[in-house]
């Protein structure tokens, strides 16, 4: 198992903010962006670099670069929307694929309603979904990126519980997973807890 817990003050103070019932959405989009960016820059940590020669104002010099393969990040829709943009404004040439997954709300089993992915063969491919419960919408991506061609992907979310990281464990050995809080437990109902409450719902403003 390879979970990587974000560790930086900046991220406890914006999880605080999240997980406050009282954010409202234009204030968690914002937040949900924050955290993302420094998850972004976390779950690259290890990418290829190359070297490339460049002349500064005064002499030569050698420098490193991203290599002309771009990478690949996945939504998983719809929450997952809400960490894409980091990566867009972060890595010049991302590529970007949508997977859908929608929890039924009795038995929280996933439904796969829509998939428009890259080539992902030979591709550092991310999927970020905010939310790893039981694990069941994030081991189903897995296997999807893994039929289009994904070598490894990474799982990047905000909050995960210990039941998700093991059932993705279960189906897919040595998945890397960074996340910015790894909580205790899931309720009855298979929401995290103490968790943030629906993640899709407080990011675009259609809870109850
Ligand atoms: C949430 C979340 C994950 C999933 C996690 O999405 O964004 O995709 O639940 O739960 P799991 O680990 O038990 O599968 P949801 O299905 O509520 O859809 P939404 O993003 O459209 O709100
Ligand atoms: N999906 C969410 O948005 N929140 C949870 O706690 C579990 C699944």
């Amino acid at each position: 198992m390879s979970v990587h817990l974000l560790d930086h003050p900046l991220a406890a103070h914006i999880m605080t903010h999240l997980r406050d019932v009282t954010t409202k959405p234009a204030t968690f989009r914002t937040l949900a962006y924050q955290l993302s960016l420094l998850l972004a820059i976390e779950a690259t940590r290890d990418l290829a670099t190359e070297e490339k020669l460049i002349q500064t104002p005064l002499e030569a010099a050698t420098g490193r670069v991203l290599p002309h393969r771009p990478l690949v990040v996945v939504p998983i829709l719809r929450a997952g929307l809400g960490m894409v943009q980091p990566f867009l404004d972060t890595f010049p040439d991302v590529s970007v694929g949508y997977l859908g997954l929608e929890r039924d709300h009795t038995t929280a089993v996933a439904r796969n309603y829509y998939c428009k992915l890259p080539p992902l063969a030979g591709r550092r491919v991310f999927l970020v979904d905010p939310m790893l419960a039981t694990g069941g919408s994030a081991a189903q991506a897995i296997s999807v990126a893994k039929q289009h061609g994904a070598a490894n992907p990474t799982l990047v979310c905000i909050v995960a519980a210990p039941e998700g990281v093991a059932e993705v464990e279960r189906h897919h050995p040595g998945t890397i997973i960074h996340t910015a809080a790894l909580d205790r437990t899931l309720n009855a109902k298979k929401y995290i807890v103490p968790g943030l409450g629906d993640f899709g719902d407080r990011l675009y403003g259609t809870g109850a």
